[in-house]
């Protein structure tokens, strides 16, 4: 498929499979298998003597780019099967110390491995890098494919991402350049972080189609045309499709999400309805925490200062804010603790806000300091950042609103 799309941009494209009835396919001007408007790609191509196909990779001798695309099925225990690129990488292995010889004596000629296949984080580093340790002319980048299947000749065409991960900038951009004439800017990152973008995209498309099902299901059982709300949902660019909420950070908390997911599960349960991923947000969320906890008690710290108590920025809602729960983790196991939040004053919060202080942390008044700089006084501050690991804050630098989660 990639093969094909190439050529017909103006590359020249040697296609290696160990498959030769796809070989014979392809040279016959025909897709090895169904894709709308492939066999005509591969019609034109061969006929332009752009694509050529071959069971052996001998072409890798004079090629600038070797564009891995082997599969990497499930192993029974669901874990990725890695013979086929481990034995595709060591082909061209072969072909680049016979690269080296024929250059004896001169440099010999780069070679890019774009790894296409999809591997786990840290597959480039630890198992395709070690294959050219002996050659310093082959350098390895990750470029995970994102097209679908049925739909993969236009995807290649107007391609939602192009992603090149890697740390040598000639070879990222010598990769970028392959798509050039479509006018697309790609997305330039680490190795590890090319790796994992695949699997992000692939869990965050399951996790849409099913949260997408189990709310039509749920919907069918009320009477609600799932369509409809899906439909317009999908209207809201701003929250919903969007990247709001898609940032890794502190857990979720607040008077609206826990209480409207619980009412939500509590409804399905009622109507005989599994809705396994709707019913996973809240332990999901707890684990977060969890987490969150454990890695600031695993600080070597005795006096804590927490910037920002309420569930997020900005307000001063304390319901089911998870920083609460941090608190309570934090003094029950005897830390010291300070807190801050320039949007929390006592003495204005009324209604369910008030009573659920009142219930819950009626200490809180004690550890409420009035000013950042009471904290940052108090010698020794580990806070918990957005998106980060705990850190120790010798240079704190308050953002426009000092809110840390
Ligand atoms: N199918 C998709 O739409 C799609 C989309 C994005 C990413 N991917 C990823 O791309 C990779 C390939 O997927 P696929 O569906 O094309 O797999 P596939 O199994 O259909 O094709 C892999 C091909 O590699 C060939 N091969 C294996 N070892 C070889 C070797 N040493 N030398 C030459 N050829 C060799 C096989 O003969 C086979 O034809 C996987 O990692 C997959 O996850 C696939």
């Amino acid at each position: 498929m990639t093969a094909a799309c190439l050529a017909s941009l103006g590359h020249r494209v040697f296609g290696v499979d160990r498959d030769q009835h796809k070989i014979d396919e392809v040279r016959n001007g025909r897709a090895p298998f169904y894709e709308p408007g492939l066999d005509e790609l591969v019609r034109e191509n061969i006929a332009a003597g752009r694509l050529s196909a071959s069971t052996s990779a001998d072409a890798i001798a004079n090629a600038d780019i070797a564009l891995v695309c082997v599969g990497t099925p499930s192993e029974k225990n669901g874990n990725l099967g890695l013979d086929q690129l481990r034995r595709a990488v060591g082909e061209i292995a072969t072909q680049v110390a016979g690269r080296v010889e024929s250059h004896a004596g001169s440099r010999a000629k780069p070679l890019i491995v774009a790894i296409r296949s999809t591997v786990f984080p840290g597959t480039c580093e630890e198992v395709v890098q070690p294959a050219f340790a002996d050659s310093a002319a082959v350098s390895v980048v990750a470029h995970p494919e994102f097209l679908r299947e049925g739909s993969a000749v236009r995807d290649f065409f107007e391609p939602p991402l192009v992603v090149i991960g890697g740390s040598d900038h000639a070879a990222l951009s010598c990769v970028a350049d392959l798509y050039q004439p479509l006018g697309v800017q790609a997305s330039l990152v680490s190795l590890r972080t090319a790796e994992m973008i695949k699997y992000a995209s692939n869990a965050f498309h399951a996790v849409k189609i099913s949260f997408a099902n189990e709310i039509g299901a749920l919907c069918e059982q009320v009477g609600v045309d799932g369509h409809e709300v899906m439909a317009t949902l999908c209207e809201d660019v701003k929250l919903n499709i969007s990247p709001a909420y898609l940032k890794p950070g502190f857990a979720f908390g607040g008077s609206c999400l826990p209480k409207d997911l619980r009412a939500l599960v509590y409804r399905a349960a009622h109507l005989d309805l599994k809705l396994p991923l709707l019913e996973s947000a809240m332990p999901s969320n707890e684990q977060h925490l969890r987490r969150a906890i454990e890695a600031v008690l695993d600080l070597p710290a005795q006096r804590i200062g927490v910037i920002g108590l309420a569930f997020k920025e900005d307000t001063d809602d304390l319901r089911e804010s998870p920083v609460v729960t941090l608190l309570e983790q934090l003094i029950g196991k005897g830390r010291d603790v300070k807190v801050f939040d320039p949007r929390i004053r006592l003495d204005a919060i009324y209604g369910s806000n008030r009573n659920f202080i009142l219930e819950t942390i009626p200490h809180i008044g004690r550890l409420l300091t009035g000013s950042l700089d009471q904290i940052l006084a108090w010698r020794t501050i580990w806070c918990w950042r957005k998106s980060r690991p705990p850190q120790r804050c010798s240079k704190f630098k308050p953002a426009p609103s000092p809110f840390l989660t």
